[in-house]
This record gives structure tokens, sequence and C-alpha cells, in this order.
């Protein structure tokens, strides 16, 4: 779907965030400004976050009640194992879900934007990553804020399964 994600009405938002977990642009800028300040004191509680993996905020001003922060790769060109740790944020967020029994999951395209990832293979990685994953989360929205990358989720979406 496209639209704002700080606005979506699911137990879980997860902010596609940088390691220092200290707040930036995109939709990391957009979660905090909607969060409010009370978020960036409970990450500066969390000591950071590796690439690939997630960790859990309360929602704050949110109306998720929880944000699951985590940290796409860099796109460097796609030999340095960007897809592997791109599958993994999807991963480790849908576990961190899991741990708050979230039973709605909203995610941005994670690395698309300042991270340079290439929208239909990011969203080839989500949508096959997600469809595998085992959890007890029950509906997933994938929310693009512009039309391209929500023609790209589309796109692969379609897709037959394989
Ligand atoms: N709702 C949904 N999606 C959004 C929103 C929003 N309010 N704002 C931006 N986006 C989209 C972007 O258009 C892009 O499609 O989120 C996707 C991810 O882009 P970025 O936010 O740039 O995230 P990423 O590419 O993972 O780069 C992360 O950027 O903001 C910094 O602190 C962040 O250093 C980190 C880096």
């Amino acid at each position: 779907m496209k639209g704002d994600i700080t606005t979506e009405q699911v137990d879980v938002v997860v902010n596609a965030a940088n390691t220092s977990l200290l707040g930036g642009g995109g939709v990391d800028g957009a979660i905090h400004r909607a969060a409010g300040p009370g978020l960036l004191e409970a990450c500066r509680l969390l000591g950071g976050c590796a690439t690939g993996q997630a960790k859990t905020t309360a929602g704050f001003d949110l109306p998720a009640r929880w944000i699951v922060h985590t940290v796409g790769p860099v796109w460097s060109g796609g030999d340095r194992g960007e897809a592997e740790l791109l599958a993994s944020c999807y991963r480790e967020s849908l576990a961190r879900a899991d741990e708050v029994g979230a039973a709605t999951v909203a995610f941005p395209a994670i690395s698309t934007g300042v991270y340079g990832y290439p929208v239909e293979a990011a969203a080839r990685v989500a949508v096959t990553t997600v469809r595998a994953a085992v959890t007890t989360v029950e509906v997933v929205r994938f929310v693009c804020f512009d039309g391209s990358t929500r023609i790209a989720y589309e796109r692969v979406l379609d897709e037959p399964l394989p």
C-alpha cells in the first residue's frame, strides 16, 4: 500500500534506522518526529544495532504500540552479502514482533532510500522473506511512500509463487 508509515494503526511499525539508532532522515526521521522525544531517549539506552539486526522500543506518540528498529545494508553492488543482510532485517523484525505478541506489522521499503538498494530487488527480498517466515504475526503491510516503490512491490507480489 502507499502511505505514511507513521500513521499506520498496527501493533508494530518497523523503522529503517542506522547503527547508532539515534535518528536520521527518511523514514527514520519521520518516525522520530511523529513518536516524539521519548523515542530518542529510549533509543539511547539500546547501545546501537548491527546491520541485519533489530531492536524494539515502545511506540510513544505513534498509533503503533511498538517500533522495531532494524538496520538495512548499504547497497554496494550486490556482491557484499547485501541480500542476506536485508533478508535478516525482515526475519529479525518479525522475531521481535513475535516477542511482543504483535498480530499486525508495517514495514517500510528498508534500504531503498539513502542506502541505495535497488527497489525491485529489495521488494523481492522483502516479499520472499516475509512469505517464508515462521511467525505468529497475522498481517504484514508493506507501506510505500511513493508510487514507484508501490509499483515495484505490486509487481513482485503479483509474480507466480515459485
Ligand atoms: N513512511 C513510509 N516510508 C517512508 C517514509 C514514511 N513516512 N519516509 C520515507 N519513506 C521511505 C523512503 O521513500 C524509502 O522508500 O522509506 C524507504 C527507505 O528509505 P530511507 O528512509 O532513506 O531508509 P534507508 O534507505 O534504509 O536508509 C537508512 O537513512 O534516514 C536515514 O537514519 C537513517 O541512516 C539511516 C538511513
